[in-house]
């Protein structure tokens, strides 16, 4: 017998809906059906080998995206149940994904609604082989009112909206529990997937982001194509106790940002992938709509912060559907601290410190 009455997903949303007495009911439909395919991905990830879809090498598709990136398997199954579980609603005017290069639009014999899901499929998918964690991120944005009106076929430019007109937005985790982390604009809440049930169960109703921490995360092996404020940073981190900063750091790194996240919403710390000059072609790794304003969201509702390095991730204006940024969040105090050292890198490369210049363990 459980010994404590949960809230499933369901019923945290249709508590949600109670503020807004005149809401059709079509945000949360489609809320369930996203939940729905993250089920489906779950189901599909945790068969791993025996599904038949990793490990083999003529089980894996060797197609490119158009991010460049070889698409895995997965990758393209955990887009099609997106696609197949959220487009018969009627509540989506289009979608778009880093799988697809261009906007998805609704077929002709199913009604078109209000909404535009965005989303990243599968994040980390190099760690499909390797069985560790990987999740899915999603974003919902109003379509605009034309689009509604007329329900014309939707535009790369109807998606460039900025972070701050997100509806919602929220992850799901593929790791030793199934969790799905959602915000619809009033604080972040956490659900475990309920395997007996196959429902998401709300276990953490309000989570917030320690503002301090002593925990960062960035690949190092990029450390010489850094720009200078994001160096200062991490060598004072790596300075610890003898440093500026008077304590010890801890580094930790995934490979899937989606879990990094997690790992930040639930003690704190803070994830960098910022702008770099490795290939100037690519401003940043990680991808504005459907990685970096998503998660952006969730940490500015938990209490944490997003940015670019020099402005918050949210207000920025996008220019492409697939547009890459360099993204920095987690605990507030310290990624104000990361956005203190962009408005004066240049203080910092003269003088102001003497531990970049003398000790750097990353100097060029
Ligand atoms: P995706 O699998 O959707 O392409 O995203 C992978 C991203 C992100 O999850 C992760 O933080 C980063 O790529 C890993 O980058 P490195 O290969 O530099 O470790
Ligand atoms: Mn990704
Ligand atoms: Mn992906």
């Amino acid at each position: 017998m459980p010994t404590r009455r949960r809230f499933t997903l369901t019923q945290y949303l249709i508590e949600q809906r109670r503020r807004f007495p005149t809401a059709s009911g079509d945000f949360n439909a489609l809320l369930l059906d996203v939940a729905l395919a993250c089920k489906a991905i779950a189901r599909t990830v945790a068969f791993g080998d025996l599904g038949g879809m990793i490990g083999s090498p003529d089980a894996v598709t060797t197609t490119v995206n158009v991010q460049g990136e070889e698409q895995k398997r997965l990758d393209v199954i955990s887009n099609d149940y997106f696609m197949q579980m959220t487009e018969w609603g009627g509540h989506l005017a289009g979608m778009a994904s880093e799988e697809m290069d261009h906007p998805y639009q609704i077929p002709a014999t199913i009604p078109r609604g209000k909404y535009l899901l965005v989303f990243d499929p599968l994040d980390g998918s190099s760690n499909i082989d390797v069985n560790v964690t990987v999740g899915s991120i999603f974003s919902i944005l109003r379509a605009p009112q034309d689009v509604i009106d007329s329900g014309r076929d939707v535009v790369e430019a109807d998606f460039l909206q900025p972070g701050t007109q997100q509806m919602a937005a929220g992850y799901a985790l593929y790791g030793p529990t199934t969790m799905l982390v959602l915000t619809v604009g009033q604080g972040v809440a956490g659900f475990t997937l309920d395997p007996n049930l196959g429902q998401f169960m709300l276990t953490h109703p309000n989570l917030r982001v320690p503002e301090d921490t002593h925990e960062f995360a960035i690949n190092a092996s990029n450390s010489r194509f850094w720009e200078a404020p994001i160096k200062r940073y991490v060598d004072e981190c790596l300075a610890g106790k003898t440093g500026p900063r008077g304590k010890d750091f801890n580094m930790r790194w995934i490979a899937s940002m989606v879990a990094e996240a997690h790992r930040i919403l639930m003690r704190g710390g803070v994830f960098m992938y910022p702008r770099d000059t490795k290939d100037a072609s690519k401003p940043g790794r990680l991808r504005l709509l459907y990685e970096a304003n998503p998660v952006g969201m969730i940490m500015e509702q938990a209490g944490g912060r997003a940015s670019t390095g020099r402005e918050p991730m949210l207000t920025v204006k996008p220019t492409a559907l697939h547009q890459r940024i360099g993204l920095v969040f987690g605990s507030k105090n310290e990624v104000e601290r990361i956005e203190r050292y962009h408005r004066e890198p240049n203080a910092y490369k003269d003088d102001a410190n003497p531990l970049f210049v003398e000790r750097s363990l990353f100097r060029d």
